[in-house]
């Protein structure tokens, strides 16, 4: 399974590539390019999360689970291909939800954020994939000088993720606040 993993992680790299190219094409710029990216955005975003999902099942099946997860640098793996999994998940409802409105007024900025989110966090599964296969890049010396090795488990203090759930919730709040005050 290790070889198919290899081979078919560059489908949702791939395409969360280009849905990241497209929503800052869409977003800031003219013309028929960006009239183009925001229309074709949704297929390129459903299609990079059936790839993830093929991705991350032949990823879970390379190893027994019990290997993979006795390792904080397959743990770390995990951790962000999942966490992409998430952000994409969010962009690509949103998109959906949205429809043609998507990319209007301060909305766009939503999809550029995410996106940028989104692209850093692939890109750290992709590069400590590298790491599992012996292949290390420099982007990893730039985790580092953010305070992160990518062989130590990724550690969030308890009260970051209590101030990232009240976010959350601060965020659904104001979001049925703006739609009852639109209807
Ligand atoms: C979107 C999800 C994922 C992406 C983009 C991804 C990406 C990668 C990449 C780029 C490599 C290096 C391959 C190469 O250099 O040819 C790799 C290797 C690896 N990945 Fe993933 N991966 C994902 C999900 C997972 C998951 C969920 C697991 C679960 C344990 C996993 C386990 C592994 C393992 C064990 C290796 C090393 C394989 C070996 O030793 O031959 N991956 N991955």
């Amino acid at each position: 399974m290790s070889g198919i993993h290899h081979m078919l992680v560059h489908f949702p790299l791939g395409f969360w590539t280009l849905a990241t190219l497209m929503i800052l094409i869409g977003a800031l710029l003219p013309g028929r390019m960006a009239e183009i990216s925001r229309v074709a955005l949704l297929p390129v975003l459903i299609l990079s999360l059936l790839a993830a999902l093929v991705a991350i099942t032949t990823g879970l099946m390379v190893w027994p689970l019990e290997a993979s997860t006795a390792s904080p640098l397959v743990r770390n793996h995990i951790l962000t291909a999942l966490w992409s999994l998430g952000v994409f998940t969010m962009l690509t409802v949103l998109v959906w939800r949205a429809g043609s409105s998507a990319f209007d007024g301060a909305s766009r900025w939503v999809l550029v954020i995410l996106a940028l989110i989104g692209i850093s966090i692939f890109a750290t599964t992709g590069t400590i994939g590298g790491h599992l296969v012996g292949a290390t890049t420099q982007f990893s010396e730039l985790l580092k000088l953010f305070g992160w090795d990518v062989y130590h488990t990724f550690f969030v203090p308890t009260w970051v993720i209590v101030v990232m759930v009240l976010i959350g919730i601060a965020c659904a709040v104001l979001g049925l606040m703006g739609r009852r005050t639109a209807s």
